[in-house]
């Protein structure tokens, strides 16, 4: 059975998110998505309304799990028997990050490769820290977020204090 894992912030899922979420499931049999909980960092959603928006998005996609993880995600790939990591990269400006945490990741467990995909070149501009700044303005998030999820999202960047 082969095993990837896909971590990140996902605050919130962007369509470049379940783009290549939709590019991984296609590549293993189990694909677990894994959504960071930093204690020392407070998102704009919390890790459960992360959480709860991937499971929406992925229902009727039986071979991909939505968990949560905190400290090293090597140790957690290890402990999800996972064989390698997924992450995206959408432009150059993404490539010198990118490269030192697979170098890191690599140093600190040598066997865990870290595999690289490219989501559709319209969602090269397309993070959640835009979608954070243009949904905090009251600016339109369709284009920008999976269509389901756009008014939620939206509703929520524009109120704070709902949640989602
Ligand atoms: O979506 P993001 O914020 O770019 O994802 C970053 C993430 C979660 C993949 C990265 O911060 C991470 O793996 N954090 C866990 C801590 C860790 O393992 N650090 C060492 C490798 S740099």
């Amino acid at each position: 059975m082969r095993t990837a894992i896909y971590p990140g912030s996902f605050d919130p899922v962007t369509l470049g998110h379940w783009d290549l979420i939709q590019r991984a499931d296609k590549l293993v049999d189990r694909l677990i998505v894994a959504v960071l909980h930093n204690p020392a960092k407070t998102g704009a959603f919390s890790v459960a309304e992360r959480m709860e928006f991937l499971r929406e998005l992925t229902k009727d996609s039986p071979n991909v799990e939505i968990t949560t993880f905190h400290g090293l995600l090597v140790d957690y790939a290890r402990q999800m028997d996972a064989h390698f990591i997924v992450r995206g990269v959408r432009a150059f400006s993404d490539f010198e990050y990118e490269f030192q945490m697979a170098l890191m990741n690599r140093k600190l467990s040598a066997d865990l490769e870290t595999v690289f995909l490219m989501p559709k070149e319209e969602y090269s501009v397309v993070s959640s820290r835009m979608v954070r700044e243009v949904g905090g303005m009251g600016g339109d998030l369709s284009g920008l977020v999976p269509e389901p999820l756009v008014e939620r999202i939206a509703a929520r960047l524009r109120d704070p204090g709902q949640s989602a």
